[in-house]
């Protein structure tokens, strides 16, 4: 391979991302509550090479979406501890929550998951967004996107601290003096912050890769600072390829100024694709998932995936000018686009503004042929906006199965994709180097 290799993550969601899709698939609607339909997705992404899959965590959701959209929100490390029985080389990445979880325990829950798939796991970081959580926690309140993303600096600290309280050749097994491991070389790594106090060795030694793959979603200037800190893979990226582009070149370069490699910070931006054998045929099936989609769920949606509760708000009034007068801090990135919207025009209704709102994680839709496809994310790779892409069905599995089936061929027969997994662990596969322990020993 001469150009740089692509990346590629499998995103896994009920019958596919886009809302229509449970209504055009051929399967039993309650099949998405299996392990048969994970570890399906699974496979074809295992047969594409692929680096890894992927499953988000909204961990409370409003009522709203119960009508539209399957409800499959499973705790993301159990569905993936299962399925590091059904694959062997995929990278496994779940969504975690800095601000609904403690750190030493979530360490502990995905270093356990990088132990029992020999080196596969992957920690997608969010600060969560629904304020919704706070009252299924138990929480007084929600805190608010600084407050959530100063937080979750701490928590990524906390949680490397604890991955490193062993050293990577702590187990000595030695058998005939009767030590398991060597107490020397474990590390209390005690903790006291601003909002976490923590101590206390791993129950178990260092994970295989070190540290699992840590993974950052967040477009506010927060969360690409984060990403820039800690993140060696980003989920998110702007719709157009100049904007593509600098924000890239921005990430890299906060990296870069945080003291790190930037060529160790890859971005593989959401991109949900249709396709067909020929174009007229991607965009006919595009065209029946649109025509399915629901105004009434796209309203609510664009309040959701923004951080505000759907239920209470008029869609056919306009957004309230208290939420985005001057002065209100947004509670997400894309609340600040959704309130950007609204001054821009005070008078339209909230249906008119989130009419042709994209789905949750802003990503974009392409609609073409397998060829097509190929070579979108060349040029997008070949002008220095990503580093390959987060791969969102319009339909699951079967647009991932062409995917897996005909866009990687081509790419591989462009020299631009591996033709066999050559490593064991996913930092392996995205080519990242194995983290020394930070403890001072
Ligand atoms: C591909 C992708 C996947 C995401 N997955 C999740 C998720 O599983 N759970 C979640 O709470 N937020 C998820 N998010 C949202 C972001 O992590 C982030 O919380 C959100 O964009 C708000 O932060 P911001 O204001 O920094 O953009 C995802 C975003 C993207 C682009």
């Amino acid at each position: 391979m001469t150009a740089r290799p692509l990346h590629f993550n499998a995103f896994i969601w009920p019958n596919g991302y886009h809302e229509s899709a449970w209504r055009v698939v051929p399967d039993d609607v309650r099949g998405v509550l299996g392990l048969p339909y994970y570890a399906e997705i699974g496979r074809i992404a295992e047969r594409g090479l692929m680096d890894s899959i992927f499953l988000a965590d909204n961990i409370a959701i409003a009522e709203y979406r119960a009508t539209y959209l399957p409800q499959t929100q499973f705790d993301p490390i159990s569905v993936l501890s299962a399925l590091a029985a059904t694959t062997s080389r995929i990278g496994l990445i779940g969504t975690g929550s800095t601000t609904y979880s403690k750190p030493w325990e979530l360490a502990r829950r995905f270093a356990t998951l990088d132990h029992l798939s020999g080196g596969r796991a992957g920690w997608n970081i969010v600060t969560t967004v629904t304020p919704l959580a706070a009252a299924a926690f138990g929480e007084p309140f929600h805190p608010d996107h600084a407050d959530r993303y100063a937080r979750a600096h701490e928590f990524v600290e906390v949680v490397q601290r604890v991955w490193d309280s062993w050293d990577d050749d702590a187990v000595i097994g030695d058998r005939e003096h009767g030590v398991w491991a060597d107490r020397g070389r474990l590390h209390d790594p005690r903790f006291h912050g601003q909002y976490y106090d923590s101590q206390g060795v791993l129950p178990f030694p260092r994970p295989p890769q070190g540290h699992p793959v840590l993974v950052q979603a967040g477009q506010s200037a927060a969360g690409i600072g984060l990403a820039a800190r800690y993140a060696d893979l980003v989920f998110s990226g702007p719709p157009s390829l100049a904007a593509a582009v600098a924000f890239r070149s921005s990430l890299h370069e906060q990296a870069a100024a945080a003291g790190r490699d930037p060529a160790h910070v890859l971005v593989l931006p959401a991109l949900m694709v249709t396709l067909g054998g020929t174009e007229a045929e991607a965009q006919a099936r595009a065209q029946r998932l649109e025509e399915l989609a629901s105004p009434d769920f796209r309203w609510q949606n664009a309040l959701y995936t923004a951080g505000l509760e759907p239920d209470g708000f008029d869609p056919d009034a306009p957004l309230p000018a208290r939420l985005w007068a001057d002065g209100e801090t947004a509670p997400s990135s894309r609340a600040e686009l959704l309130f950007e919207a609204a001054r821009a025009r005070p008078q339209a209704t909230l249906r008119e503004l989130t009419d042709h709102t994209s789905g949750g994680a802003g990503q974009s839709h392409f609609v073409g042929t397998p060829e097509q496809l190929a070579d979108h994310i060349i040029a997008w790779q070949d002008a220095g906006a990503v580093d390959g892409f987060t791969i969102m069905g319009s339909t699951l599995p079967y647009e991932l199965a062409t995917f897996a089936d005909q866009v990687v061929p081509i790419l591989q027969g462009r020299g631009r994709f591996r033709t066999e997994y050559t490593g064991r662990t996913l930092r392996d596969h995205l080519g990242l180097p194995h983290p020394a322990a930070l403890l001072p020993r």
